[in-house]
């Protein structure tokens, strides 16, 4: 190797001048570097400067604004109002009505508050609102349990705790034993009270605080049935292996209870910030408000736990008293979290928060979108960082899912109002009640699966194949009510 000539690079000339070139280069591009850096570093800056000490106390929304503005302006689009085929509410003053849209639920749901007064959803800015002007509240007595979900509560709930008696102060960290015990004693409380007694406890929709650790931003839950909800399910024998920290828990020596905010991740806490308040519930006069998790989260689990559970009085569970047939049936609420738990995103560990708060980016910084509403608004964000296909395709997969649930739920739909008119029809020919109680609890069980799909918000999208095996179940009883029926010798029914 000696006698090659002498490279190129050993020239101490062509060394030099290289050097300097190189130097040259190189400043530039640190120069450059930096300067980005810095305007990256000072927006940075920007979106957590603290101009606002937040604590335990600071409820208003506003203020967290102050110290960070985008996450407080998408939280407050969420007042905008918006319709995709299945999503939304519309552009109208007041929400779409359900019961207008499809009058069958008036007679699924004859006498009950929902008969009266159901709407769909839209936005999280007008969940107060809305529900202190819903018929069902104006025009029935309510509870204060109904709070829970539509307002930040979590620090009325320590407040009514702390005047009950409860130990410490409003000070201490939310996770501290103290704070728990505040929080579930005014739970306790405010879920007695009356809804117009409750509801002046309370000032803004959920808020940053609800779902916020005021010192770090950490998510946590602080929704007191969603704590206690999570414990039952852990409790249960339920397979979740969507939700690993439940399994982890149930393999360790359970000395604590499993506690959502100790034990659960990041992603998880990204899902559960949601099942606080999209779930199903009780929260009537006759017990305190609860998630009925003890079985597991499918719509039979539900119903098997409602079938055990005895009222104070020792009669069984039921929402309503079926006007038309007397039957006493289940009214099913927004079961998102649990329909979630169903589908394939959530066994992939695809969060709510990943579909419904898409990273935006803003300059420099990544953010979580707050302003929560229908993925398909925003498919680029919600869909396409998993999926490669184009977003006109992706929406036409959704729809279609959506269509054919929708198509199977008008059947059962149809199967569960057939029902009804029978039963009336066998009643008014006097047939023997008693010989009517099987009948019943075919309707109180195809108008509870029908319902947890109907309640459910994604039209099935969130676990397709689920929502058509309840829908199926829900046609089945139905018809077999019919079957039973006619062996009875009830009079037949003309259709309408
Ligand atoms: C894989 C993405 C994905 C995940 C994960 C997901 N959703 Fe959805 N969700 C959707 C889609 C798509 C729709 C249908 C939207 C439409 O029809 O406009 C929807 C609809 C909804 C709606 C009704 C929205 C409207 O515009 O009226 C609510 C409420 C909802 N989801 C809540 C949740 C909750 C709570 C979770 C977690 C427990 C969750 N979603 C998980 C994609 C997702
Ligand atoms: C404190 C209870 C609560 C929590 C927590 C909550 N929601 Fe909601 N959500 C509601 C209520 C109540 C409404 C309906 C408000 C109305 O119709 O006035 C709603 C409406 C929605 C809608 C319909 C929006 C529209 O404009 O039509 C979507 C989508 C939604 N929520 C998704 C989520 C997701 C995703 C999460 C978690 C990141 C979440 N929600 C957390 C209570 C909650
Ligand atoms: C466990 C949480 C939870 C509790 C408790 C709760 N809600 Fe809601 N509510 C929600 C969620 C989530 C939505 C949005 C999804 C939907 O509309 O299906 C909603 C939507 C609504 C709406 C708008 C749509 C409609 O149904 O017309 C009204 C009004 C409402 N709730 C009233 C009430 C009343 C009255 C009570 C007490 C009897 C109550 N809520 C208790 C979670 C809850
Ligand atoms: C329904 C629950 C919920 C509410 C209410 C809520 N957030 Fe968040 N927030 C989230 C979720 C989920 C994330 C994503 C966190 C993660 O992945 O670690 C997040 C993330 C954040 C972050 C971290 C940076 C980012 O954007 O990812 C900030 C800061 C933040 N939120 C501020 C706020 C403020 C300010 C408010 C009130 C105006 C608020 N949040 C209300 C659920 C919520
Ligand atoms: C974080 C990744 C992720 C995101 C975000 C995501 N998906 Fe998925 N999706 C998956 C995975 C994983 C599967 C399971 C199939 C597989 O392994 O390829 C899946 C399956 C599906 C399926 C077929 C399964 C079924 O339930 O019928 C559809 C349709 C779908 N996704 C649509 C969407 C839409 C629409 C969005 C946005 C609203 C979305 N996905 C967001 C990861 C994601």
């Amino acid at each position: 190797m000696t006698d090659q000539p002498t490279p190129l690079f050993s020239r101490s000339w062509v060394r030099m001048g290289l050097l300097a070139a190189v130097t040259a280069l190189a400043t530039v591009l640190v120069m450059a570097m930096y300067s980005s850096i810095s305007s990256r570093k000072a927006e940075a800056r920007q979106t957590s400067l603290r101009l606002v000490d937040l604590d335990e106390k600071t409820v208003d929304p506003a203020l967290w604004g102050k110290n960070f503005p985008r996450q407080f302006d998408a939280y407050q689009r969420t007042a905008e109002k918006y319709n995709t085929k299945y999503g939304g509410a519309g552009s109208e003053a007041l929400p779409k009505s359900r019961i207008q849209e499809d009058p069958r639920l008036v007679t699924i749901f004859d006498g009950y508050a929902f008969a009266i007064d159901f709407n769909q959803r839209r936005g999280h800015a007008y969940m107060l609102d809305d529900q202190r002007n819903t018929k069902r509240v104006t025009t029935k007595p309510q509870t204060g349990a109904c709070m829970h979900c539509h307002a930040s509560n979590t620090v009325a709930y320590r407040e009514a705790g702390l005047k009950g008696g409860a130990p410490g102060t409003l000070d201490e960290a939310f996770s501290s034993p103290n704070a728990q015990a505040q929080l579930m004693a005014g739970f306790e409380a405010i879920c007695k009270l009356t809804y117009a007694d409750a509801t002046k406890l309370v000032k803004h929709p959920m808020a940053c605080i609800d779902c916020h650790d005021p010192k770090n931003m950490a998510l946590r839950v602080t929704k007191p049935g969603f704590l206690r909800g999570i414990v039952v399910l852990a409790n249960s024998p339920e397979p979740v292996p969507h939700l690993p920290s439940i399994e982890k828990w149930r393999k360790g020596d359970k000395a604590a209870p499993y506690d959502a905010n100790r034990d659960a991740s990041r992603q998880e806490l990204r899902s559960m910030v949601c099942g606080q308040c999209h779930v199903e519930y009780y929260c009537g006069p006759k017990a305190t408000l609860f998630f009925p998790w003890n079985n597991g989260l499918k719509v039979e689990q539900e119903e098997a736990f409602y079938n055990d559970y005895k009222f104070a009085d020792g009669h069984r569970f039921f929402d309503w008293k079926h006007a038309r047939t007397g039957a006493e049936v289940l009214k099913a609420q927004h079961p998102e979290f649990e329909m979630w738990s169903q589908g394939v995103h959530a066994r992939s560990g695809v969060s709510c928060a990943d579909c419904h708060m898409p990273y935006v980016r803003d300059g420099a910084i990544k953010i979580s979108s707050h302003h929560v509403r229908s993925p398909l608004l925003d498919v680029s964000r919600s869909c396409q960082t998993c999926h490669r296909f184009p977003e006109e395709e992706l929406k036409a997969r959704v729809v279609a899912i959506q269509d054919r649930t929708k198509a199977l739920m008008d059947r059962a739909e149809d199967a569960v109002v057939d029902l009804i008119n029978n039963i009336e029809a066998a009643k008014k020919a006097g047939l023997d009640e008693a010989k009517l109680q099987p009948i019943f609890e075919l309707q109180r069980k195809a108008q509870w699966r029908v319902d947890w799909v109907n309640a459910e918000n994604s039209m099935g999208f969130h676990a397709p194949q689920e929502a058509a095996r309840i829908l199926g179940e829900a046609i089945d009883f139905g018809r077999q009510g019919q079957v039973a029926l006619r062996d009875l010798g009830a009079p037949k029914v003309a259709k309408k």
